[in-house]
């Protein structure tokens, strides 16, 4: 059964990007009882992630793992908010928005003249550079990495990243509200990938050198490295799952960063496919195709 937690460390926060990754983050923070203002560029956005967090939150009901009331007082906590000069009186801004360094530098530049001085600023990027992120502000000291993984409300770990100026009581504040949310945090300092991805990014573009040079398909590789390897998820139905439009930039990314280092090239197979809008299960097609949510494999 889910509790909400009796006095979180920020009660009233605002949540930017209300994507897969911004209403996850929406749903494990609703359920520790905060009010969660939503904002996005698409006025849709928040609306579908209303629907959506209100629809999960009926299944859980119907399974027995939530009451109705909590249910319901979960719903309300969700607060749709048409810009960010609405996030105010937040005490807490995590930003989920597009993995471009521009785009958060300038999110982050706006909401610093909006919100209280003791506010604190959240980027849940995948890859980018936090400091570079904070770069723009007057209290880049306020600003850290809080980095959820997909689907958050299952998957339980998230990477808390210091940034070159982040106070270390910004970063234990964080590691806080992430406990009371029922997940896992992790330290990390501010270096490409952090740990998870920088890792995980070795696992995926290897994955695709082994199906460029056409050793094995890809539903070949995916069974191996989970039978043998112990992973949850192969390379490509990971890569499915994020979506092509998400997971190349980060590849990219990390790649430049570490000033082109070989072991993180990304590869054209994937740049063909999101090229080609062939992207993931978002859209019914990536490596695999998707019939009702099943995966299947390509002819
Ligand atoms: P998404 O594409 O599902 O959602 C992004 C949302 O942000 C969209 O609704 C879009 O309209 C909105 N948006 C874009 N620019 C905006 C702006 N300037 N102001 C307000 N809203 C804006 O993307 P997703 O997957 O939720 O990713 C969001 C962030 O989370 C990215 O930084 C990504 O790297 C990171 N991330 C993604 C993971 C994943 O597996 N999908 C895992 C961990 C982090």
């Amino acid at each position: 059964m889910l509790h909400a937690h009796a006095e979180p460390t920020f009660r009233n926060i605002g949540l930017v990007g209300t994507g897969a990754m911004g209403r996850g983050i929406a749903q494990i923070a609703a359920q520790a009882g905060c009010t969660v203002h939503l904002v996005d560029a698409q006025p849709a956005a928040v609306e579908a992630a209303r629907t959506a967090l209100r629809e999960t939150w009926d299944k859980l009901v119907a399974k027995g793992r939530m009451t109705a009331e909590a249910a319901t007082a979960c719903s309300e906590r969700l607060v749709p908010a048409s810009g960010v000069e609405a996030l105010a009186g937040c005490e807490l801004v995590i930003e989920a928005i597009v993995e471009r360094l521009d785009a958060k530098q300038s999110l982050f530049a706006q909401l610093e003249g909006i919100v209280g001085p003791d506010a604190v600023l959240a980027t849940n990027t995948s890859s980018l550079s936090v400091t570079a992120i904070g770069s723009r502000l007057q209290r880049p000291q306020r600003l850290a990495g809080f980095h959820f993984f997909n689907p958050v409300p299952l998957m339980k770990v998230v990477e808390v990243v210091r940034g070159l100026k982040t106070d270390a009581a910004v970063t234990e504040r964080l590691a806080a509200f992430a406990r009371e949310m029922g997940h896992t945090p992790v330290q990390a300092q501010d270096t490409p990938g952090f740990i998870v991805n920088h890792a995980g990014r070795g696992y995926i573009t290897e994955a695709l050198r082994i199906a460029g040079e056409c050793v094995a398909d890809f539903a070949t590789i995916d069974r191996i490295l989970k039978d043998q390897m112990g992973f949850r998820l192969g390379p490509f139905e990971l890569l499915d799952l994020t979506a092509l439009d998400v997971s190349q930039p980060v590849m990219e990314s990390i790649y430049h960063q570490y000033y082109e280092e070989p072991r993180f090239r990304p590869s054209v197979i994937a740049a063909q496919r999101l090229a080609g809008g062939v992207v993931g299960r978002k859209v019914g097609e990536g490596f695999y195709r998707y019939v009702d949510g099943q995966a299947q494999v390509p002819p």
